[in-house]
This record gives C-alpha cells, structure tokens and sequence, in this order.
C-alpha cells in the first residue's frame, strides 16, 4: 500500500500543547506528517513565520516521520505540490465544527481528491488555544502546561 501522506495546517502563533497533543495522534496514524504552517496571516502574527516553524521543529524532533515547513496560498495548493492525500485538522469542541466544516467542504470543492480528516486532542486541552494563551501572556498570567516549556520562554521574552 501507498504511504499516506497528511498535511496538518494552522497558524501556529505560538504551537501549544493541544497542537502538540495532535500531532501525536497524526504521526501514529500517518505515514508522514507535514506540519504546515501559514506564512501571511490576516492579522499581524506575535512570532514570525520563522519563528513560529523554529519553535515548532524543536518541539516535534521525537517523531522521525513529521516534518514542519511553511506555506502561503491556497491549502489544497500546498497539499497538491506536497503530494498529500490528507489534510489534519483538531476539532475541540462542537464551536470549532462550524468552521472547520465549512473549511473542509470547500477544500473538497477545490480539490476532491484531498480527504480532512478530525482528531480530537485529549480533553484537558479543550479550551486551549494560541489566541487565548497569547492574551494570557500578554496580560501577564501564567500558561505552563499549556505550552512546551520552549514556548514559555519565548513567549515571556516576546512580551516583557
Ligand atoms: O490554525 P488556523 O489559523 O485555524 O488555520 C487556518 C488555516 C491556515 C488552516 C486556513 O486559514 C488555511 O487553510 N489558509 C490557507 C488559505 C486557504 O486555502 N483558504 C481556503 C480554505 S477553505
């Protein structure tokens, strides 16, 4: 049988342990995993695109099957060139499924050949997610556990 290849894209900004959580649940599933991490976002990102990608690489070296690297355009663009069969995506709760449903249909739509496929990433991150863990960090509060330990430090140094 064929390797199949996923693509697990996102912002990134930062990685957290929910991101992480998934990933572990994709290297065991996939062959290979691509973590692809948006270049330009909509918003002005807190990390960088090589910032966010660097973190990420030394947070995912235990798994020799994932890789990380960058994109920009249109997803099912990126999964075509990468020669992907699957695009990864975590749903944490029912609000998540709005948007991730809508995302999913109109990849299909661009590309029906390309199968999203939902993991769910243990309970305990169910509420996390970068833009509240930035928000926590910005405003000065606590997010170990939350985050790899790595991010932690950047995080502190990126908002003092
Ligand atoms: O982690 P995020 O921010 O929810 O990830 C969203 C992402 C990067 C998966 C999505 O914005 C995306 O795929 N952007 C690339 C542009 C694109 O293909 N848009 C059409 C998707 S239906």
């Amino acid at each position: 049988m064929r390797d199949v290849i996923a693509i697990y894209p996102g912002s990134f900004d930062p990685v957290t342990n929910g991101h992480l959580d998934l990933i572990a649940r994709g290297a065991r599933i996939f062959d290979r995993l691509i973590v692809a991490v948006l270049q330009n976002l909509d918003k002005a990102p807190l990390f960088s695109a090589r910032e966010r990608t660097d973190m990420l690489r030394q947070v995912t070296q235990e798994w020799s099957n994932v890789e990380v690297d960058l994109f920009d355009g249109l997803l099912v663009d990126y999964v075509r060139r990468r020669h992907a069969q699957v695009i990864l995506r975590g749903i944490r709760a029912i609000s998540d499924y709005e948007y991730e449903f809508q995302m999913a249909l109109m990849n299909r739509r661009l590309e029906p050949g390309v199968e999203t496929v939902f993991m769910m990433p243990a309970e305990k991150y169910s509420y996390v997610s970068s833009r509240l863990v930035r928000e926590v960090a910005q405003l000065g509060g606590p997010i170990d556990g939350l985050v790899p330990a790595l991010v932690v430090e950047k995080l502190k140094s990126k908002v003092h």
